[in-house]
């Protein structure tokens, strides 16, 4: 074992950095054995030095600015947990990729935002830039993907990645509750960000997407091009409807190379319930990667949280402290291909639930509209609720598989037909 240290510079000591810390004082002695060598933290930085953290930080130097801390000569990785894609975050990383150290974050927004920039940044200067904590917590999905999977050609990845979004989506099945009071649950036991829309609009789970498809199929990250839906419009009605189909509902990312180019979204989704996928429950997060030599491997475990997070972090830690340095995104970041985007065109079943004027002929011209645009239908019912007051007919459609395409088509017919009542829903049903 060597006796030179690893030595950490801590920037960002709430929920993930002071899990680094916290696993640093238990297990000093296992990471070390692992690592062959020490890791020691030297330095650290956040907002309020008065705060109390809960562990012991007295050991350490302070910095007030994060920037100075990551460029410290008694710094070799700088470990990256505050958060934000712009401000103190970038210039911090990239101040020190600039100054040869190595990086390790658990900020997918930055990486999903500027990730080819600083991947070309640690290449050029020979130093790592590690992020397992950014996609799916503790489930360590990087690591399966650039080494365990290398020897694959990835045809597709999946997965339900935002734990809040999975979270209330089952807490409204289980409760029968609406979106908004389990949002507001959610808000109140702090499992929320900030800024709520990064989950429930699916922004996070596409920056987690975007930065998986990067590594799947040697494409230049390209958040952007995420088709992004968050759960805000999924009822409670939907989710017992498809419940008695067989169905729950996810927020569920799906991203693979197709002939017309890369196609990326991060949408609800029927998925069987008695699929992997269906059968997850609350915060929990599970990825699915399809190699054409492995097959399908399903991950499975927590995405977020103390533990997991820094779980996720000392074994990029570690791998660092190993010598293991290796391209940011699987392949040399000059060697990644710009993303040509494609729009979502595999063909699938679809769910339709729409509210149509109880009259009659009306159904017979959903059902035509339908058939003009080349859609088949697999099953119809209408549901009668029993707090039904108006006179509304609920009709429940699923159709065999039609593209995308087909089916925005026939929804703008159905809005020409004036029997409609409401918006109509469409749910894709995903094959998993
Ligand atoms: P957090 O609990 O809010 O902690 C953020 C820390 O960064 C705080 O200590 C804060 O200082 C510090 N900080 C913020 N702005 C700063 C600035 N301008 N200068 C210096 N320090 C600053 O966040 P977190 O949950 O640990 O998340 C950190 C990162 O990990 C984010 O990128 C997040 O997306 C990612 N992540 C989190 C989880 C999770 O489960 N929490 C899971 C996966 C990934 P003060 O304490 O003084 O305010
Ligand atoms: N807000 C994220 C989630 C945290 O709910 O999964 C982990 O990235």
């Amino acid at each position: 074992m060597s006796s030179q240290p690893l030595r950490l510079g801590l920037a960002g000591l709430g929920t993930v950095g002071i899990g680094v810390v916290k696993i640093l004082e238990r297990e000093a002695a296992l990471v070390a054995a692992r690592s062959g060598r020490p890791v020691v933290i030297t330095a650290v930085s956040a907002r309020d030095r008065a705060k109390n953290r809960d562990a012991d930080l007295s050991a350490f130097a302070w910095e007030t600015d994060p920037v100075a801390l990551a460029t410290r000569d008694d710094v070799d990785v700088f470990v990256e947990v505050m958060g934000g894609h712009e401000g103190p975050a970038k210039a911090a990383t990239e101040a020190a990729l600039a100054a040869g150290k190595h990086v390790v974050t658990a900020n997918k927004a930055l990486l999903a935002h500027h990730g080819q920039a600083l991947a070309e940044a640690a290449e050029a200067r020979g130093v790592a830039l590690r992020f397992e904590a950014a996609v799916a917590g503790g489930i360590p999905v990087i690591k399966a993907l650039t080494e365990g999977l290398a020897g694959n050609r990835i045809k597709r990845v999946m997965g339900v990645m935002n734990g809040t979004c999975n979270y209330i989506l089952t807490r409204m099945q289980a409760a029968g509750l609406p979106y908004q009071t389990v949002f507001e649950e959610a808000r109140q036991l702090g499992y929320l960000e900030a800024d709520p829309n990064l989950d429930v609009g699916g922004i996070d789970a596409g920056h987690k997407l975007s930065l998986l498809s990067s590594i799947a199929f040697g494409t230049r990250v390209a958040f952007d091009a995420v088709e992004l839906e968050g759960i805000g419009n999924v009822s409670i009605d939907d989710i017992n409807l498809a419940d008695d189909m067989g169905y729950h509902i996810k927020l569920l990312g799906v991203a693979q190379m197709t002939g017309r180019g890369l196609e990326q979204r991060m949408t609800p989704c029927l998925v069987p319930a008695e699929s992997p996928l269906g059968q997850l429950q609350g915060g929990t997060n599970m990825v699915v990667l399809e190699g054409d030599s492995v097959g399908q491997i399903v991950l499975r475990g927590p995405g977020a949280g103390m533990g997991p997070t820094a779980s996720a972090v000392m074994g990029d830690v570690i791998d660092i402290a190993r010598g293991f340095v290796r391209p940011v995104f699987g392949i040399p970041a000059t060697q990644l291909t710009p993303a040509v985007p494609a729009r979502a065109a595999t063909p699938a079943p679809y769910y339709l639930r729409m509210a149509l004027l109880d009259k009659p002929g009306a159904l017979a011209k959903i059902a035509t509209c339908l058939g003009e645009a080349g859609i088949s239908i697999d099953q119809m019912r209408q549901i009668n609720r029993e707090d039904q007051e108006d006179d509304d007919a609920i009709v429940l459609i699923v159709t065999h598989k039609a593209s995308p395409a087909d089916i925005e088509h026939a929804l703008s017919q159905f809005s020409q037909t004036g029997v409609l009542v409401d918006r109509p829903v469409a749910i894709r049903i995903e094959e998993v």
